[in-house]
């Protein structure tokens, strides 16, 4: 049994430096994915290292695409693709590599996979995603806790959402840029990373207009190289950061991000009282040595709302100020699992339903905590910056499934933090 490592963090120590931000998690796997649609090679830069990046090029290998990694660069090589079937093995490692069925079957016309199922945020149902296939021509039986699709050609299609879904919304692009004629896409999810695939996209041929907007319009080409593109910057591990700068009174220069991709986060580190300076140079300062003070509401809601991975770091600094703040979490059903660990450093924090009021607390008192999904063990280590003594964290398998070397990051603004 592979002994478990662990954070341990002394609180106390004011976050101060200059940070260069990772490449997006949720950028780089839809793109990884699209690489299956390109025949040759495709080169993708600025590709973080995570675990969730390598689980996608594992399933990469397995359908038969060289696959390598030098550095932050992933070299994808599609001319042979060899299966169409995802392994439960694999499948398991990632739930989200539901986002591999759009491109098997606009690449081979069929596609098998075990049923990725929900994980700790919620059910994550793809009724979204296989209804659309569906439309665009693909027959789909789930049985035996497998999905299998076959569509001899895909044919472009209209597609409605009932409300904006990311995967879907992604995966219906990666189905349509070699489908038969065109397809339309309404009430479409319109986070950066939907541009992101669809810049990644254009680069290898596609024909897409729209990305970003409610509505995509895509018309089917015959086929698609292979690229050389650079993966977005991480907006919500710069915003996870951020509230680490924040929540240590500290202040924190971000690099190689996208200021612009933040949206709703900066006015609301500002509301709460901090400096936020963005520079078109693609850097972001933060300064909280100044009285901060809680918002009063915190409502997440598909882009350009307030993101939903940003609510547990932010309520971890909520925790911290002075005055009450109630969180609405309107996209995943079980996305409070952060709180009882918050609670066990002393915050204030009641549950009802999707709401969670949180009472700010001038002091929190490090303690042992166990992380319960990414964003929740990113507002642990949040919250353990500020806290009194040591806190150690366990179960980090889940942090580093999104966060590339947090240590490393946060020790070298200042933090006293370490991986034993
Ligand atoms: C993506 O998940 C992100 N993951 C999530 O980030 C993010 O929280 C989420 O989008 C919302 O922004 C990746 O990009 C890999 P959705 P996704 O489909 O695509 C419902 C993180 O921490 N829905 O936009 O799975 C669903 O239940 C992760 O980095 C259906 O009902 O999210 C949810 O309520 C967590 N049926 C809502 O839509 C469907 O077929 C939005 O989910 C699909 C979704």
């Amino acid at each position: 049994m592979s002994v478990q490592r662990r954070l341990i963090i002394k609180g106390g120590r004011r976050i101060e430096g200059e940070l260069s931000v990772q490449g997006a998690k949720n950028s780089s796997l839809p793109i990884l994915a699209a690489a299956v649609l390109c025949r040759g090679q495709t080169e993708i830069y600025n590709c973080p290292k995570l675990s969730d990046c390598d689980a996608a090029c594992r399933i990469l290998s397995s359908l038969g695409c060289g696959c390598k990694r030098e550095g932050n660069v992933v070299c994808v090589n599609s001319s042979a693709v060899c299966t169409s079937d995802i392994s439960e093995k694999l499948m398991r490692e990632m739930r989200s590599s539901i986002i591999f069925m759009g491109a098997l079957l606009g690449r081979t016309g069929q596609c098998r996979m075990s049923f990725p199922g929900g994980c700790e945020i919620g059910s994550r149902p793809i009724d979204f995603h296989l209804d659309a296939f569906r439309k665009m021509g693909a027959k789909i039986t789930e049985e035996h806790g497998y999905i299998t699709c076959s569509a001899a050609k895909l044919r472009g299609a209209k597609i409605s959402f009932p409300v904006p879904s990311v995967g879907a919304t992604e995966n219906v692009m990666l189905a349509a840029v070699l489908a038969e004629g065109s397809t339309e896409i309404h009430n479409a999810a319109r986070e950066p990373e939907i541009c992101d695939l669809a810049g990644f996209l254009t680069k290898c041929g596609a024909k897409i207009d729209g990305a970003g907007t409610g509505t995509i319009h895509i018309e089917g080409v015959k086929s698609l190289s292979g690229c050389t593109y650079t993966v977005m910057p991480d907006r919500i591990a710069a915003a996870t950061y951020l509230c680490c700068g924040a929540i240590t009174r500290g202040e924190i220069l971000l690099t190689n991000t996208d200021p612009a991709s933040l949206g709703l986060v900066v006015p609301v580190l500002e509301q709460i009282g901090c400096s936020i300076y963005s520079f078109g140079s693609g850097s972001v300062y933060l300064n909280a040595r100044k009285t901060l003070k809680a918002p009063a509401m915190i409502k997440t809601a598909p882009y350009p709302g307030f993101p939903t991975d940003a609510q547990p770091p932010l309520m971890a600094l909520c925790s911290t100020l002075p005055g009450t703040t109630m969180f609405t979490e309107t996209i995943f059903e079980n996305r409070y699992r952060h709180v009882s660990e918050l609670k066990r450093l002393g915050a204030k924090i009641n549950v009802e339903g999707q709401v969670a009021v949180v009472e700010g607390v001038s002091r929190l008192s490090g303690a042992e905590l166990e992380a319960c999904d990414l964003r929740g063990g990113a507002a642990m280590v949040t919250a353990a910056l500020f806290a009194e003594g040591t806190t150690k964290i366990s179960k980090i398998c889940y942090i580093n499934r999104g966060y590339e070397d947090i240590e490393g990051c946060l020790r070298s603004v200042g933090a006293d933090i370490r991986c034993v």
